[in-house]
């Protein structure tokens, strides 16, 4: 299977850049918080980087976890390969790192087709996706990851694509301007989202499947450390991996992170095998809580219990006050909070639990 990555530099935006102050603020905080980046490094860094290719599921047998959508998925592989046909559209939703571009990749390999990956913000010309859709073979599979960040003329441009294998360009412009259809191969679009509200229904509506990811427990995230530390040749004990899992957030790709700095901290330290004590105190020191917490978490939390009296309070006020960006803490802190129950959302605003409280050391 060819792998065709068109991902652009950097898929986070960042609406602070107008804004030097705060983003300086916001640098200022990160150097205070290495386990920012553990967090929010993107998936483009693990596209490319080889060590992340190597410790990739490539098969769906191989794959720990999401069972519900693993079943859908095989259903929708034997019937697609019975019929010689390409698979139907499939939009992926869920919170970030847990494994949308891995299971698309994993789908590209049972199918015996190619995958091109790339991210919606690489696709602000009609002409980046032209470009992209006229070079599909049959049954290829295209990965568009935060596929509701597609600019509006890429997106009527899929609108044909997907449900006619069709696109509809315009050549010229004012009176002289005539419309060309091209026919396309039979291709699988496979859409990725962490906000699958903000797709428009006419983009949502042609996927023929729409499964969401969630979060691991933690005898899964065990598993895939375990899975990974072999393939890394780390020793590791099961309460070791069990340790690491726990703090993971539910989320392979920091479980696979966190595993990377704890073998480092093991192999330097010369401690031999990462059992649950030293998996315990290489975390302590990249300040991952035994809840998974990082300092980021903490402020938010600490943010709304100090400042705003545990809440209601808005999200935009949390922004303000932590200096982090307002959709950052959305649709990567929060999604965790709100699982394990140290943050509710109200009609009128976010509140720290008493959990939270508790953790926090709070009376
Ligand atoms: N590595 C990252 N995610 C994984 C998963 N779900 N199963 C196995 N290995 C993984």
């Amino acid at each position: 299977m060819a792998i065709t990555s068109f991902r652009q530099q950097s898929p986070e935006p960042d609406p602070d850049d107008s804004n030097g102050k705060k983003k300086s603020r916001r640098n200022s905080r990160k150097q205070q918080s290495d386990t920012d980046d553990l967090l929010l490094a993107t998936a483009m860094a693990d596209e490319t980087d080889n060590q992340e290719e190597r410790i990739r599921p490539h098969r769906l047998a191989d794959y720990i976890g999401q069972k519900e959508l693993k079943g859908v998925l095989e259903i929708a592989i034997a019937a697609a390969k019975g019929r010689n046909e390409a698979l139907d559209h499939l939009l992926l939703y869920g919170p970030p790192g847990l494994g949308k571009t891995t299971m698309s990749l994993i789908l590209a390999t049972e199918m015996e087709v190619n995958c091109k990956i790339t991210a919606a913000p690489a696709l602000e010309r009609p002409r980046d996706i032209v470009g992209i859709l006229v070079n599909l073979k049959p049954g290829d599979i295209l990965f568009i990851d935060e596929i509701h960040r597609l600019s509006r003329m890429s997106e009527e441009l899929l609108y044909p694509a997907m449900e006619d294998y069709r696109l509809d360009i315009t050549i010229g412009k004012g009176q002289t301007a005539r419309t060309r259809s091209i026919p396309l191969p039979h291709f699988t679009l496979v859409g990725a989202t962490t906000r699958v509200g903000s797709l428009t229904s006419p983009l949502r509506d042609r996927f023929g499947l729409i499964q969401r990811l969630r979060f691991y427990e933690t005898d899964e995230l065990s598993l895939i450390v375990q899975r990974t530390a072999n393939l890394l040749k780390a020793p590791i004990t099961a309460d070791g991996a069990e340790e690491i899992a726990r703090r993971s957030r539910g989320t392979p790709r920091i479980a696979n992170r966190l595993l990377k700095r704890v073998r480092d901290y093991t192999q330097v330290k010369k401690l031999g095998s990462i059992n649950q004590e030293v998996a315990a105190e290489a975390l302590e020191i990249f300040n991952v809580d035994p809840m998974g917490l990082d300092w980021t978490d903490r402020l938010v939390l600490t943010v709304m219990i100090e400042q705003f009296n545990g809440g209601p309070v808005g999200l935009e006020a949390v922004a303000a006050a932590t200096g982090e960006d307002s959709q950052t803490i959305e649709d990567v802190y929060e999604p965790y909070l709100l699982q394990i129950g140290y943050l509710h959302r109200t009609p009128r605003g976010r509140v720290a639990t008493v959990a939270a409280r508790k953790h926090l050391g709070y009376d």
